[in-house]
């Protein structure tokens, strides 16, 4: 990997990359699920999760476009939650990705069927990666894992059961749910993302444990952030409206407050960077990566 990684111009055309991909593969008909579908996957985001299935591919010796189906299909899945997260039922919002969101434009029950069709479809594109068939399994069950109910699911109900009334509680009580939420409805997929692409390209348990311990880390990093930015972004530019006061939300910022959960953000970061030490010179993209999730504002 070459030294001196811009990583603002390396994330955009990564970007760029996947987006013209997701624009290949997405339906092309008329279908209000696929109209939703298109709508909502190419409104933007920044493809965070792709760009770690490229990366820890690479860092195994494996090439970007061998293993560009199964970023798309993180992606996809990633875009069915955020569409499910939006549904008034969950966190009832209005603004996804500078866009109205998908219920919005589309109403309900075709938000609800889009999600279906996106997590569904994402099984068939990681399928089409170029790798062998055993690796291509253990990709299929690993999706299957993080992101179900030992997973990203069970973050979400946590998540959203827990709105209302959580001050009565104790902070320690408080402080393992939080822990629970950040670990299961958002590290889960960013650790799936990591361990997808290196066990495609061949990755043995050292390395996987290694990108699971970053994995976790920069997740839990990368939701106190969003519950920061919920509150304190620019709302423009940040493509989302902010609803956790709204909601009540226990999330790190109402626990903590700004300072402490900053300061939590920061270890997770150190902690993240040590698990690459195996790697030695060719984590620099993730090295760096690490250090964008308490730095970004979108
Ligand atoms: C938002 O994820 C949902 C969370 C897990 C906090 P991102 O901030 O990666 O959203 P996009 O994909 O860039 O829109
Ligand atoms: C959602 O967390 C995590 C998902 C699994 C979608 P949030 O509810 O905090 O995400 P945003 O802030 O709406 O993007
Ligand atoms: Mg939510
Ligand atoms: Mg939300
Ligand atoms: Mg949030």
């Amino acid at each position: 990997m070459k030294k001196n990684i811009d990583l603002k111009k390396y994330l955009v055309s990564k970007a760029e990359y996947v987006n013209s991909a997701l624009k290949n593969l997405l339906p092309k008909d008329n279908s209000i699920i696929s109209q939703s579908m298109r709508y909502s996957v190419l409104a933007g985001g920044k493809r965070l999760r792709p760009i770690f299935v490229f990366l820890a591919a690479e860092i195994l010796g494996g090439k970007v476009k061998d293993v560009l189906p199964a970023a798309c299909a993180v992606e996809y899945l990633h875009t069915y939650s955020l569409v499910h997260d939006d549904l008034p039922a969950m966190d009832n919002d209005d603004l996804r990705r500078g866009m109205l969101t998908n219920h919005k434009k589309f109403g309900e029950a075709a938000a609800i069927l889009c999600g279906d069709a996106l997590l569904t479809e994402s099984f068939n594109l990681i399928t089409k990666s170029n790798a062998p068939a055993d690796n291509i399994k253990e990709a299929i069950k690993i999706l299957a894992d993080y992101s179900g109910y030992k997973g990203m699911i069970v973050g979400q109900a946590e998540d959203t059961l827990e709105t209302g009334n959580w001050s009565q509680k104790s902070k320690e009580v408080l402080e393992k749910k939080l822990k629970f939420i950040q670990i299961q409805k958002t590290a889960a997929l960013i650790v799936a993302s990591l361990k997808i692409g290196a066990v495609l390209a061949g990755a043995g348990n050292t390395e996987l444990k290694a990108l699971e311990t970053y994995g976790i880390n920069i997740g839990m990093a990368f939701q106190i952030r969003d519950d920061i930015l919920d509150v304190y972004a620019d709302k423009k530019f940040l493509g989302k409206n902010g609803s956790d006061v709204d909601n009540d939300k226990l999330t790190a910022l109402s626990l903590f407050g700004k300072e402490e959960a900053e300061r939590k953000a920061d270890e997770h970061i150190k902690k993240a960077k040590r698990a690459l030490s195996i790697f030695c010179d060719k984590a620099e993209t993730l090295l760096l990566l690490a250090d964008y999730m308490t730095t970004r504002n979108c």
